[in-house]
């Protein structure tokens, strides 16, 4: 008997992410290294130091990423290699880049890069950082120099990673490398000068290069009341699942600030965004009335947890926010998914049913182009060290040993034949079976 199969269509693009910090090794010069180093900072005092080692040698992963079957990449440039000292450029550290970037076409695997993932020059951080007019100037000296190196082998461009992840954890969290500026303020006020970056590098790329796809890697959540809140509480949620979902979209939009107490328009902004670039992880629910934080960590009964409380496995959200990205008129991109689970007990169905949601977005007509899973072998998880395990491939960070997990597997059978099918449900996630086939026995389905 035939199996029943999810079909993909031929140019969907099957993807992994990574960001340079997290998988380079040595990144000294940045201050998330700075942050390390000052210890306490990170869980269990972890520390970056050589990652996975991607600066010798990334091919040897992206092989891997290649037997995979995998034919994208999205990966990120570390701008404290590229400029250590301000308008001191190390070619070295390009020419290296260029390498990783060719080991990447020699491999058909498609690049996707992205400029700024959480980490900063330390020269940068001394000039002021995000809080200051100065950022954007500095960025496009930064671009279009990357553009002049690498623009050649560059299809797909993200300016800036998770901007709103970026200043909530940095600037109101303080889990990442803090300013001395913080706070509402210092949060609003970065945000005004990333969109100012943004539209400096989107032009700067574009002028170079026309066709490149210039887009966004935006972190996207559920963001509800709890079941039976109040009115209110519900509005609430609503008005902070637009802020944190949309406005930052909306503004590339049209060119205006659309965040509380920010008016006006952004030079050059409008009309910036080539496409939407997802990264989805969770539903959260909304804490209102909001004191102590805006999210709570705790879930409803029943509720699926992945490791170190990090959120639930929520499939049916990475849809709802497909649809919310819709009004965009744009391509979809899934820039991120994934989750951090060292026993491998939740991805192999965390995978299935979350491409099964891509699957139905596309049977609707819906623009998703690409998924880059988050992410290939386990890297270093920012304030949460060496605590989160979100590769497809397991890491021994002392000994620098992988080893493939069961639900890399997975991803690589559904790389190659471009679907998810019964036999693949049946095992590598049995109880699913009824859930995404139903009617298929698992002797009819192998
Ligand atoms: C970030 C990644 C991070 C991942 C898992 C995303 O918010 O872009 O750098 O590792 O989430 O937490």
């Amino acid at each position: 008997m035939a199996k029943a199969a999810m079909i993909f269509p031929d140019d969907f693009l099957w993807g992994t992410a990574t960001a340079a910090h997290q998988v380079e090794g040595n990144n000294q010069n940045n201050d998330w290294w700075r942050w390390e180093q000052e210890g306490g900072r990170i869980l269990q005092n972890g520390r970056s130091g050589l990652a996975c080692n991607w600066w010798q040698n990334a091919e040897a992963d992206l092989d891997r990423a290649a037997e995979m079957g995998t034919n994208a990449h999205r990966l990120s440039l570390e701008w404290s290699r590229i400029e250590p000292e301000p308008a001191h450029f190390n070619e070295a550290a390009l020419a290296r880049y260029r390498d990783i970037l060719l080991a990447m076409h020699a491999r058909q695997i498609e690049p996707m890069v992205t400029l700024h993932h959480f980490s900063n020059p330390l020269w940068l951080t001394e000039k002021g950082d995000f809080n200051s007019d100065i950022v954007p100037d500095y960025f496009q000296r930064y671009t279009a120099k990357v553009v002049a190196y690498l623009g050649d082998l560059v299809p797909k461009w993200v300016p800036i990673n998770e901007p709103m992840v970026y200043v909530f954890l940095r600037y109101l969290d303080k889990v990442f490398p803090a300013p001395s500026r913080g706070g509402m303020g210092g949060a609003m006020e970065a945000l005004r000068q990333m969109l100012r970056c943004h539209a400096v590098a989107y032009h700067t790329i574009k002028a170079a290069y026309p066709g490149a796809q210039v887009g966004v890697a935006h972190n996207m959540a559920v963001l509800e009341a709890r079941p039976g809140s109040s009115w209110a509480a519900r509005r609430w949620a609503h008005w902070l699942g637009w802020l944190y979902n949309e406005s930052w979209l909306d503004s590339l939009v049209d060119g205006r600030f659309h965040l509380p107490l920010s008016r006006g328009k952004v030079h050059n902004l409008a009309g910036t965004m080539d496409f939407v670039g997802i990264n989805y992880y969770t539903r959260f629910y909304v804490k209102f009335p909001p004191v102590g934080g805006a999210i709570e960590h705790t879930w409803e009964p029943g509720a699926i947890i992945s490791d170190g409380n990090y959120g639930e496995v929520y499939p049916a959200g990475l849809f709802q926010v497909i649809k919310r990205a819709l009004k965009y008129n744009k391509p979809i991109y899934i820039t991120e998914n994934g989750v951090p689970d060292a026993a491998d007990r939740l991805r192999p169905s965390f995978i299935l049913t979350h491409l099964r949601e891509i699957w139905r977005a596309i049977s609707f007509n819906f623009p998703v182009m690409g998924y880059y899973h988050w992410t290939l072998v386990d890297n270093f998880e920012w304030d949460r060290g060496w605590t989160q395990r979100f590769g497809l491939i397991a890491l021994d960070e002392q000994t620098q040993e992988r080893q493939l997990r069961r639900s890399g597997q997975l991803y690589g059978e559904i790389c190659h034949q471009r679907q998810i099918n019964s036999e693949m449900a049946a095992r590598y996630a049995p109880e699913l079976l009824p859930v995404l086939f139903p009617g298929e026995s698992p002797a009819t389905a192998v």
